[in-house]
């Protein structure tokens, strides 16, 4: 069933690696001491080019939201390219308008207006923008930990040093994050009261002006290795900001499209109806895609012209509305909560097992092992990290890594998976971590 013959290349292991070194950026780094070239991919399973089969249980990160290659998505992806490929934002077209109209009926609150391009960092970056042209403001807030993307503003969002060199963005503060393992005020919840929601007035009132723009967060951080905020906390931070003049915008470019169980996106189970919303990975199963929507006094505030080459391009649209579609009608929120309890249980029971897991966090199908040298001081465990992920992939199972320190492991599997894929996981990762024990 590989298809063999799609460009008539048939490199190696060794050459693609090879030439991997020799012509792409050394910053962008590969999982594995010796990387592994993927070839095809069906479902929830991805071959390498030497023909070893994998269960991915990361969705080339938190982006396979519905199976590799789902034939009722591609189907209609290929339809759409043999019919209408590119216009560009100078016409309007039937898929991206259908894929709009749909979003605003299944964001929560009033967001309406959608603006598409082709990443979650553009998606971030046409946020802000709107936001300081919304509000007239111009400071932005953010929390550390973060994730935010790839451009200069995207970077300075960004609250991890690690993902920020060579970056300078002025007018952005970092508040302490809702990291209740590593609680950055030494507290416990909840008899901590979500302390921590504190420092959001105090950056705004003693690093800013005092106007803020927007508050710009992830429902729950995606790089930082799925750090899970507490159910009070985004209220707290809402009515915070909302005394600032802020755009609160919720960035589900990893928590989106049922991913965390039961809800469209992350933020409705904090019960916050944000002001913006971004997406990406997720929404397009694998077709590059940006999401900004908006209030509609929001998106009417954007002021001048502005246009994205391939955002809104029929094919990604068509293919975004397809994975909605599918989620819709196999209920995969439901099955993201369901299997999502059912996998979390089985890590929970892992936990006990083995020594080297500190903390079990997350929600739906997006769900994170922190390791830990010692579970009384929480010393990290990067290269533990690192011998469970090799063991995993020798025995067939692709998980991925995060986390500030390198000591989380996160879980992303397609969202509809079954039990019995979680049974798989669980036994290889039961193994990986017996192989690797201190
Ligand atoms: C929360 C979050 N925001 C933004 C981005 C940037 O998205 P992209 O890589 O599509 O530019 C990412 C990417 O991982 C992310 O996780």
């Amino acid at each position: 069933m590989a298809p063999t013959t799609v460009d008539q290349i048939r490199l190696t292991h060794e050459e693609i690696n090879r030439k991997q070194k020799e012509y792409i950026f050394p910053s962008v780094t590969n999982y594995y001491a010796d990387p592994v070239p993927m070839d095809h991919a069906a479902m929830q399973h991805v071959w390498d080019v030497e023909g070893k089969k994998y269960l991915d249980f990361f969705g080339g990160i938190v982006t396979i939201s519905v199976g590799h290659c789902n034939p009722r998505v591609i189907s209609r992806t290929k339809a759409q390219i043999d019919k209408l490929q590119h216009v560009s934002t100078c016409f309007p077209n039937e898929p991206m308008v259908t894929l709009a109209e749909k979003l605003a009926q299944i964001t929560p609150g009033a967001l309406k207006k959608s603006h598409f391009t082709n990443s979650g960092t553009e998606a971030n970056e046409t946020a802000i923008q709107v936001a300081r042209m919304h509000t007239g403001n111009f400071e932005v807030l953010a929390l550390r930990h973060g994730y935010s993307g790839r451009s200069s503003l995207a970077r300075g969002l960004t609250g991890m040093s690690t993902w920020r060199r060579g970056t300078i963005e002025v007018g952005i503060v970092h508040a302490m994050n809702p990291y209740c393992y590593r609680c950055p005020l030494g507290l416990k919840y909840p008899d901590c009261e979500v302390a921590c929601v504190k420092d959001i007035e105090n950056m705004i009132q003693f690093s800013t002006s005092g106007r803020v723009a927007a508050f710009l967060a992830e429902p729950i951080q995606g790089v930082a290795g799925f750090i899970t905020p507490p159910k009070e906390y985004f209220k707290m931070a809402f009515n915070i900001v909302k005394r600032y003049g802020a755009d609160f915008i919720s960035d589900e470019v990893q928590t989106a499209w049922g991913r965390t169980g039961h809800k469209w996106f992350g933020i409705e189970h904090w019960e916050v109806e944000p002001d913006i919303i971004t997406s990406a990975k997720g929404l397009g199963n694998g077709v590059p895609v940006g999401l900004t929507i908006a209030k509609p006094e929001i998106a009417e505030s954007f002021q001048g012209l502005t246009i994205s080459t391939f955002g809104g391009n029929p094919v990604t649209c068509v293919t975004a509305k397809a994975v909605i579609d599918v989620i819709e009608e196999d209920d995969l929120r439901t099955n993201a909560a369901e299997v999502g309890s059912y996998f979390r249980r089985g890590l929970e029971e892992l936990q006990q097992k083995h020594a080297l897991i500190g903390d079990v966090r997350g929600m739906g199908l997006l769900l994170a092992l922190e390791l830990v040298e010692d579970r009384a001081t929480k010393q990290t465990a990067p290269a533990g990290t690192n011998a469970v992920m090799e063991e995993a992939r020798k025995r067939g199972l692709l998980i991925g890594k995060g986390g500030f320190y390198g000591n989380v492991i996160r879980m992303s599997p397609p969202l509809n998976i079954s039990r019995a894929d979680v049974d798989e996981a669980i036994r290889i990762l039961d193994e990986s971590f017996a192989a690797v024990k201190k």
